[in-house]
């Protein structure tokens, strides 16, 4: 039999992102972003990207299906992100997908957002796995999460317990007057620096901390005042090296509670999720640890680790494929669902 074609569609934040997806092979994927609107706020706005998802709702399922050459007829089905992600935004995106699936009378299948930021991988490394860890970094999330079966069976094990590893990223930047999102400016920036140069706290690193829990709301606080006694002592500030120290601190974390949580539970694929997994000095830091534990490592590229609506087809698609059920019509978006 053929593997399923399903759209997906997503909306959790400022992407409005539309996937088309056979089984595991990607053919389409248009996104709209609004971060630009949000950029002078120095985060996103709710009001901004709910008003930006309804503008760019059609034109972008029309340009996935003109992309991938279909009509919605051809359709397995229609999956949307239910949650977790901002309640206007998402609703957006849900009203859209229940829409076209009456319209079409196709099945829908309403998924969750952390869900599909691990079921992406399947579009460039086949199928995930079983068991599979995933750790999953954005600007909304930091999680580890082990599953089996990843439309059923993801059991979260640890998560931050005040920021997420992006959204210190993007504060950190702000800081020292990078910009926003933060993330891809303090990655580029820290090529230029020393990582070496400033030694920043490992949050929740003791002996007697939580294994897999994390924690950047300390790191951040450190790195804005020492920035600050720079500025105050008139010394000018190292931006790069900033940069690079604060990046390594952030990574160092990462990297070795996953491999411990892989380690710990037996498991021996490590996959990396989430925008901050575009990351390069993650990258290169993962495929260097997990290579000495013996680890199989899987990024998706990092067009596919920043919110898209493919990562939402490719889980709607492994849904059909597995035979579930699909959700009803009044389907309702749930801006804290669980995994
Ligand atoms: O997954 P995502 O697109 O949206 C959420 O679901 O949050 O992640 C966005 C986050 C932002 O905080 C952004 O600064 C961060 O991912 N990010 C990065 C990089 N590219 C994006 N963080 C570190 N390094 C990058 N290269
Ligand atoms: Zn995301």
């Amino acid at each position: 039999a053929d593997e399923p074609l399903v759209l997906g569609i997503e909306t959790s934040c400022d992407e409005t992102g539309v996937g088309i997806v056979r089984g595991t092979t990607l053919l389409a994927d248009a996104v709209a972003s609004s971060v630009n609107d949000h950029a002078r706020f120095g985060g996103v706005v709710p009001e901004i990207a709910s008003r930006a998802h309804l503008e760019a709702m059609v034109p972008t399922i029309q340009r996935a299906l003109d992309t991938a050459g279909i009509k919605g007829s051809d359709l397995d089905g229609i999956a949307v992100t239910a949650g977790p992600g901002l309640a206007g935004a998402l609703l957006v995106g849900v009203s859209a997908a229940k829409a076209y699936a009456w319209a079409l009378d196709k099945p829908l299948y309403g998924v969750n957002h952390l869900a599909s930021h691990i079921c992406v991988d399947q579009l460039e490394h086949g199928r995930l796995p079983e068991p599979t860890m995933a750790l999953l970094v954005s600007g909304g999330h930091s999680s580890l999460l082990m599953t089996t079966d990843i439309t059923s069976d993801v059991r979260p094990l640890g998560a931050t317990i005040d920021d997420a590893a992006g959204e210190a990223f993007d504060k950190v930047a702000r800081v020292l007057g990078l910009g926003f999102p933060g993330g891809p400016v303090v990655d580029r920036m820290s090529r230029e620096g020393d990582r070496k140069a400033i030694r920043f706290p490992r949050g929740l690193s003791g002996p007697k901390d939580p294994a897999y829990d994390f924690s950047f709301s300390g790191l951040k606080t450190a790195v804005a005042r020492w920035v600050e006694a720079k500025r105050r002592a008139g010394e000018e500030v190292p931006v790069a090296d900033v940069a690079a120290s604060f990046q390594e601190a952030v990574t160092d974390v990462l990297t070795r509670k996953a491999i411990q949580a892989c380690r710990d539970n037996g498991v021996d694929h490590l996959m990396i999720g989430g925008g901050v997994a575009a990351n390069s000095r993650l990258r290169a830091m993962a495929e260097q640890r997990c290579e000495r534990a013996g680890i199989r490592l899987r990024v998706p590229r990092p067009g596919l680790c920043t919110d898209n609506g493919a990562m939402v087809a490719a889980l709607g698609s492994e849904m059909v494929w597995r035979d579930r059920a699909p959700s009803a019509l009044d389907l309702s978006a749930d801006s804290s669902l669980p995994v």
